[in-house]
């Protein structure tokens, strides 16, 4: 029986200089589709796929995201004084099993492969997941729930894959594809931040990962790649040609790049459309100014 992934990494010590001034004073993470944090969205998928085991990589500044997770007891206390059930509940799904999540401090600001490798030591020698909040991706099941029941068939290292416009694979990591079973692909190599016209494909690697521990060993002997960074994508790199294969898994559901404004804007008004409550008067209100711009034309 392969050994299932139970552990995942959040690294999340980047310093969100694209939502300056906001990321000042709050964590990129803590920003909010509609009423959640960005971090709450992966972390409901981490769960889904059945992790049990949360390691946050962070960075000074980002203990609203360690108060995030924390029980908000005064809160509660108000809540229920007021007979608020619905909001309990609310407040009650933020809530995370006592020790299961970690925090780690990424020293220096060297890249995301770097960022993996610090959380060696609480990973050890089993199979685990990487989130990138940034991605936040909305679908039926989780991406991460997809890579898991796919993964248990293949085993190795898998990459969650979605095809971009060519003009933008030099943002990614991107896939050289050896064989393309459809949701599944073969991957014979992979290129962080190709330029142009050196992308092997237009298969872009998305912020979910299942690995296997000697990726960390990998890193330990990394150097900077793209961007003088020492890169996540160079260490899965390394694992082609060898005992276990390196899939790219095409998920099922809509990604969001929360990690631009455009992209964080598009997440919101998806997210506050698919709310109950929301839809009818968002609904009006994005007709309304269709009609105006349009009329404007
Ligand atoms: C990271 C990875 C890249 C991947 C991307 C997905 O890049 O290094 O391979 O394609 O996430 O969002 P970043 O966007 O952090 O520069």
């Amino acid at each position: 029986m392969r050994k299932k992934v139970t552990k995942a990494i959040f690294p999340v010590a980047g310093l969100g200089t694209r939502f300056l001034p906001a990321t000042k004073a709050i964590p990129k993470e803590i920003m909010t589709l509609v009423d959640r944090p960005l971090i709450q969205y992966a972390i409901d998928e981490a769960r889904e796929a059945g992790i049990k085991e949360f390691i946050f990589v962070t960075s000074r500044g980002k203990s609203a995201l360690e108060d995030y997770f924390d029980h908000a007891p005064q809160l509660e206390q108000e809540l229920r004084k007021k007979d608020k059930k619905d909001l309990m509940q609310v407040l009650k799904s933020t809530y995370m099993d006592s020790g299961a999540i970690a925090y780690i401090r990424q020293h220096r600001a060297l890249g995301l492969g770097h960022a993996v490798h610090c959380a060696r030591r609480l990973i050890a020698n089993e199979p685990f997941a990487v989130i990138l909040p940034d991605d936040v991706i909305d679908g039926e099941q989780g991406c991460l729930k997809q890579m898991v029941d796919a993964y248990e068939e293949t085993g190795g290292c898998m990459v969650a894959a979605m095809e971009v416009p060519p003009e933008k694979a030099s943002s990614y990591g991107v896939l050289d594809v050896a064989d393309d079973m459809g949701s599944l692909v073969s991957v014979k190599g992979m290129v962080e931040k190709p330029k142009a016209e050196e992308a092997p494909s237009n298969l872009a690697v998305i912020g979910r990962y299942i690995l296997t521990p000697s990726v960390l060993r990998n890193l330990s002997k990394q150097d900077a790649g793209a961007g003088g960074e020492i890169q996540l994508t160079d260490a899965i790199a390394k694992e082609i040609g060898g005992e276990q294969g390196v899939y790219g898994f095409r998920f099922r559901g809509q990604r969001y790049d929360c990690g631009s404004k455009s992209g964080f804007l598009q997440a919101t008004v998806a997210f506050g459309l698919a709310r109950d409550e929301l839809r009818d008067d968002l609904m009006a209100y994005l007709d309304e100014l269709a009609a105006t711009r349009k009329a404007a034309e």
